[in-house]
């Protein structure tokens, strides 16, 4: 396989990290994940966008344009020939230089970003999938998509550890999003969702499912829901780049709509199936 390294090509064995990178070290960097579809990125723009806004955040800055980089990640699926379902993993750290917590003068940031296969998961996409809800015990910036992913990874593992695909997080009595995608509610027929403060990921399947259910007539209210509403919910989803619009219908072992996926959720799904492809 073919990766990207700053601004070149390179094989992946060729890629070798010196131990002191402020992403290893600090986590002092921020990524994305984009879905391919067919050999395309799905929401390239808006992933761009989104880097760019992290990386300004934390005060990285990047030293091509976001026109080059496009470029550049395009050229990665022609150049790895990338006809099928995928995603790219796409890293920038504040850069290499010798430990020290204060940024370093004059170095320059690292990036790299690689291809996955990654078919999509079409039995949790049609059945749902079981979560459970933990305590979001995340720092005041979640908006910035950070290298710092150990409450994310605590909070998933325990999920899998009680045999569910994601972790609710709530904060204050408020569910803000799961672990690595955004959470809504639907009750009579509107859906609900944390807005996009500092508190959570502004995803960009979120934004999607914003504009899907204007086009659909559905009020998109963005409001925090509670924990105790889940049990009163008449659907629960998630969304993300890889998981999609995805169906929830256990939470901390209650069913939701009597386990079966809603038709709210339904419709979500065939209009990001419709505007995927
Ligand atoms: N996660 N919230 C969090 C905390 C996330 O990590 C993600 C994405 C999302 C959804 O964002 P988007 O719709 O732009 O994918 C929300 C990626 C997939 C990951 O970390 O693997």
């Amino acid at each position: 396989p073919i990766i990207l390294a700053q601004d070149k090509f390179t094989h992946r064995d060729e890629l070798n990290y010196p131990y002191e990178e402020r992403g290893l070290q600090f986590g002092d960097g921020v990524y994305e994940v984009i879905r391919i579809y067919n050999g395309d990125y799905y929401l390239l723009n808006e992933h761009v966008d989104r880097l760019f806004r992290s990386a300004e955040a934390i005060k990285i800055n990047l030293s091509l344009t976001k026109d080059e980089l496009k470029k550049l990640l395009l050229e990665l699926l022609t150049k790895n020939k990338m006809t099928a379902d995928g995603k790219v993993y796409l890293q920038v750290s504040r850069g290499s230089a010798p430990r020290d917590h204060v940024f370093p003068l004059n170095v320059p940031a690292n990036m790299y970003a690689y291809l996955q296969d990654l078919p999509r998961n079409l039995e949790n996409l049609e059945n749902g999938v079981c979560t459970i809800t933990q305590r979001d015990v995340r720092w005041e910036n979640c908006y910035i998509k950070s290298l710092n992913l150990l409450p994310n990874v605590l909070a998933k593992q325990e999920a899998k550890e009680q045999g569910c695909y994601e972790a609710i997080l709530y904060r204050d009595g408020l569910v803000t999003e799961c672990s690595s995608s955004n959470a809504y509610l639907v009750k009579d027929g509107k859906i609900h969702t944390h807005p996009a403060t500092n508190n959570i990921l502004h995803g960009c399947v979120r934004m999607r499912v914003e504009k899907f259910a204007n086009d659909l007539n559905i009020p998109f209210i963005e409001e925090g829901f509670s924990v105790e509403d889940i049990a009163m919910a008449d659907e629960i989803f998630l969304s993300s780049s890889t998981s999609e619009v995805m169906p929830v219908i256990k939470v901390d072992n209650k069913e939701i709509n009597d386990g079966k996926p809603g038709t709210i959720t339904r419709k979500l799904q065939d209009a990001y199936i419709a505007d995927a492809n």
